[in-house]
């Protein structure tokens, strides 16, 4: 059984082709390497380099290959950037979605878990955050995973492709061993930033707003740990390859951590001191964003292992002192 994974060289991506490959599935990785990184990829995995908006690429891939399902997690990710540059959003998210679908049509592959996010909502209507809530993005990222949640919809309904949607919170944390992690480039999540500083790679952390109606006055997010994160996806895709039918889970942890006990946190696990100061707030952060996820642990069967922020930042650490430049090293 092959599963297709494009972004398979990505944070999430490499991660969750680890659990595949763990699980015993033949796993075929596409990447354009944009912002992934090869190295990150198991090399158990057969391994392409391309774009999935190229149509061509596509049906080589699926011609040599004999795909039963796909984690499709090729996109950019970035809010802010995606405030800057709300095309490349729409044209990479977006029109990959299209491409892969057409191409998942024409070679009768029938089944999608996607990538979404809590982006999707927007500024919630109301904490803890349901699958039902509405959804209305505040940014081109989370307006062009939503699209993409849409087309997924629409080519269920003209060509039965059942989809899978997963809709991220923070995550955060690396492969237990410490192999891989997270390395973006700028990088802008505040779990690596954090690292950095205790690494001695940057100079100070910057809180990004410090007067929120939040119990100590900055963001409280809701973080989970990027391996129970791929635990999630195999879950999903078992239970589409089983027949199941089209849906949307939160994946989160349900508690919420301002950026302050996150820091605290962090200080703990890693002994540094950590210097910071408050800087205003970033455009577009919504004050608190914490999932109900009880719908992924009830229909999916989730038990996230790493379930608290200690874990999280503890497997991160243990990356980023392996690794102080990332992939560089
Ligand atoms: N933060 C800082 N300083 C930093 C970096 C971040 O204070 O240097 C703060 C942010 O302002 C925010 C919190 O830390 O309050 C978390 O920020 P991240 O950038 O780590 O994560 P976001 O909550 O902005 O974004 C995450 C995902 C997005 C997703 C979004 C909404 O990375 O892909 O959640 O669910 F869209």
């Amino acid at each position: 059984m092959a599963i297709l994974v494009p972004g398979g060289a990505g944070y999430i991506g490499s991660h969750t082709v680890e659990r595949l490959i763990e699980k015993g599935f033949e796993v075929v990785v596409v990447d354009s390497l944009a912002t992934g990184h090869r190295q990150s990829v198991n090399t158990k995995a057969t391994f392409y380099q391309g774009d999935i908006r190229d149509r061509d690429f596509l049906d080589q891939v699926f011609n040599k290959e004999n795909i039963d399902g796909v984690i499709h997690f090729a996109a950019n990710s970035i809010v802010p950037e995606s405030m800057e540059k709300p095309l490349k959003y729409f044209d990479n998210n977006t029109g990959g979605m299209i491409t892969l679908l057409e191409a998942m049509h024409d070679h009768n592959v029938n089944n999608i878990i996607f990538s979404s996010t809590a982006a999707t909502y927007g500024e919630p209507e109301s904490i803890p955050v349901k699958e039902t809530d509405s959804q209305v993005p505040t940014n081109p990222y989370g307006e062009s995973k939503l699209m993409m949640e849409k087309i997924m919809k629409w080519a269920d309904v003209a060509y039965g492709i059942k989809y899978t949607a997963l809709r991220y919170f923070n995550v955060g944390g690396a492969i237990m061993d410490g192999s891989i992690g997270e390395d973006h480039g700028p990088e802008t999540h505040l779990i690596p930033i954090i690292l950095q500083v205790a690494q001695g790679t940057r100079d100070q952390l910057q809180i990004f707003g410090t007067d929120y109606p939040t119990k100590d006055g900055t963001n409280v997010r809701d973080y989970v740990h990027v391996m129970d994160l791929a635990d999630a996806h195999i879950l999903a895709l078992q239970r589409l390859l089983d027949g199941g039918y089209s849906d949307a889970f939160n994946l989160g942890s349900s508690t919420g951590f301002s950026n302050r006990e996150m820091l605290e946190t962090a200080r703990k696990v890693t002994g540094k001191e950590i210097p910071v100061v408050d800087a205003p707030r970033r455009a577009g952060d919504p004050s608190t964003l914490v999932a109900d996820s009880t719908k992924a642990r009830e229909v999916l069967g989730w038990q996230p292992q790493h379930d608290n922020v200690e874990d999280i930042i503890a497997s991160a650490w243990k990356w980023t002192q392996q690794h102080p430049h990332g992939f560089e090293d």
